[in-house]
């Protein structure tokens, strides 16, 4: 019996699934052909955790690491990885979410909703976009040229681009119109965010056009989808928008990451063994093995998070209190610096959006597929609510 036969087994009693994603991912997407999965929590997170894997996600076995200085932290392990790391942890702090980011979220709410009210609608997952562009444009230090959700899209572009010419035209086009202001304006005056350090570092252009794009793709991709499946989630189920708007802070953040943990952004994450795993939780690994390391299925291993996994349970938290956050922000040396930076953002736009007079969500969403990170995308949702 595999582990989701499991799963699916001990959770008909109860008889809900309440994830959004899991068939439209399952359909659409698969490992890495020839890849090692790792299915269950213990070890999804023993690998994670282990000093005996490489990061092997995104371009990370293709690209040539001649100046580890130079290079997004996300391709880096070991001891230039934590030296890397720790130079960012100023960034994501309590206080800097409070001090710095939440002014942004609120202003960006401000606007946001003052535009849907006057004209009775908007676009959820746009509205999503502005509000995570806002903050990372803040954390990068980046020239927005007063249009961040233009250079959100850039970088979205970019991104999406399969033609090698085309993205260099487009990358080229993005560094002079919202790089190069901000290294001008860094040489004049530091500051303390990701551009001045690479400046003070002397990143080569092509350097800081990597860290930027990893930051637009790890922070502002995955917080707008993140942010556009958590409000279909409450807008499906009112029980669970007024259970979510009744909680305090601490209660909106557990429901955030139980539908995060049911429609986790992220399926897969990748590794290289460097060595042979013999003894392996996931069974016997041979040095050079990839990895795929199933988030989706180790988040629904009822040895770790309790039962009728594929249920939404507001008080699973309580229930699994040492699961913390399950794997939804991945685990050990990678795991996501900015997790407390999108788990503010989506619980600051929630709570600000399931309150305005007449929400309602006018038109569902339709689900595609990212192509280079496998994961879903919300698009087209359009809410609705009552002109003032
Ligand atoms: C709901 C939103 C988010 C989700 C689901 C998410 C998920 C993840 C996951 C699973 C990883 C681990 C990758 C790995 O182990 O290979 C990761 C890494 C990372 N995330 Fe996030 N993330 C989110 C938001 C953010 C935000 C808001 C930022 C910054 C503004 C951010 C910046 C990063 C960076 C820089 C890394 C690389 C860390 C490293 O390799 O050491 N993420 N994220």
């Amino acid at each position: 019996m595999t582990m989701s036969d499991m799963t699916d087994s001990l959770s008909k009693p109860a008889g809900q699934d309440h994830r959004k994603s899991a068939q439209f991912v399952a359909e659409k997407s698969c490992p890495q052909p020839n890849s090692h999965v790792a299915k269950s929590f213990a070890g999804a997170r023993e690998l994670l955790r282990s000093p005996d894997v490489r990061q092997a996600g995104g371009e990370a076995l293709r690209m040539v690491i001649d100046n580890p200085d130079h290079v997004s932290f996300f391709f880096l392990d070991g001891e230039v990885h934590r030296k890397r790391r720790a130079s960012v942890a100023g960034y994501f702090t309590p206080k800097a979410i409070i001090t710095r980011y939440h002014p942004i979220i609120n202003d960006t709410m401000d606007a946001l909703i003052a535009e849907l009210q006057a004209t009775g609608t908007g676009i959820l997952d746009e509205m999503a976009l502005l509000v995570a562009a806002n903050v990372t444009a803040e954390i990068l230090g980046l020239e927005c040229a007063g249009d961040p959700l233009g250079m959100a899209r850039s970088i979205h572009e970019i991104r999406r681009t399969t033609d090698k010419a085309e993205a260099e035209r487009l990358r080229d086009l993005f560094y002079d119109r919202h790089i190069a202001p901000a290294v001008e304006a860094s040489r004049k005056e530091p500051k303390d965010d990701v551009i001045s350090y690479m400046v003070q570092e002397n990143y080569s252009k092509i350097a800081m056009m990597m860290e930027v794009s990893t930051y637009g793709t790890a922070g502002v991709s995955t917080t707008r989808e993140f942010i556009g499946m958590a409000a279909w989630h409450l807008f499906d189920r009112p029980e669970l928008k007024q259970e979510f708007l009744d909680a305090d802070e601490a209660g909106q953040f557990a429901i955030l990451q139980e539908i995060l943990r049911l429609d986790p952004v992220t399926s897969f994450l990748y590794r290289k063994a460097e060595v042979d795993m013999p003894d392996a939780a996931e069974g016997p690994i041979k040095a050079g093995d990839i990895v795929a390391i199933d988030l989706r299925s180790a988040n629904l291993d009822q040895e770790a998070v309790g039962e009728c996994p594929l249920a939404f349970d507001g008080d699973r938290a309580e229930k699994v209190r040492n699961m913390a956050s399950y794997l939804n922000f991945g685990d050990g040396p990678h795991r996501c610096p900015g997790s407390q930076v999108a788990l503010h953002e989506t619980r600051m736009f929630l709570d600000r959006l399931m309150r305005v007079p007449g929400i309602r969500l006018e038109k569902p969403p339709v689900m595609n597929l990212a192509a280079n990170t496998q994961s879903y995308e919300i698009r087209e949702a359009v809410v609705a609510c009552d002109k003032v």
